[in-house]
């Protein structure tokens, strides 16, 4: 899995006078079906969640409230990704490592999931994501 797949994506925004609205409909602002939602909230400054990737799990990963960092690795190549807007997630595919931090006072990050939880389908140590990804790039090639 490469970090192209990894995307932002603009959900759509009804303002008015009373301000705000963001709606995300499952088939059409995501292409996986939202089967889990969990949100990350109380985050203490300088703490950082994520560390693992999942072997078959999507996710959109979205800043409801104030701003975090979402780092992602594809056993290769690393990117930052500042999220700070209610209206933009940020797509992760399968097979991809995400580090988040860099979380501001009060932010809450929301992520819709395509599969419930479940601890199989974790990576939690980078070296044994990265051996995997390394043996299905040689198995493609
Ligand atoms: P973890 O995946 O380590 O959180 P993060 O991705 O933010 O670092 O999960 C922390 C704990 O919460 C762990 O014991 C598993 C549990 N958990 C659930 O029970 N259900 C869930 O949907 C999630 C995401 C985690």
């Amino acid at each position: 899995m490469s970090l192209d797949r990894c995307h932002l994506v603009t959900l759509p925004r009804v303002h008015d006078a009373r301000g705000n609205l963001t709606f995300i409909e499952g088939g059409s602002h995501v292409d996986f079906e939202i089967r889990r939602v969990y949100y990350l909230y109380d985050v203490p400054g300088g703490a950082e969640r994520g560390g693992h990737a999942h072997r078959d799990l999507q996710q959109l990963i979205i800043a409801m409230s104030g701003s975090f960092d979402v780092v992602l690795d594809d056993g290769n190549i690393r990117q930052r990704f500042h999220l700070n807007r209610s209206y933009l997630g940020l797509f992760v595919p399968e097979m991809i490592w995400r580090e988040i931090d860099n979380f501001s006072s009060g932010s809450v990050c929301m992520v819709l999931a395509s599969e419930h939880y479940d601890e199989a389908d974790y990576f939690r140590d980078y070296e044994v994501f990265a051996a995997a990804v390394g043996d299905e790039s040689t198995r493609s090639t």
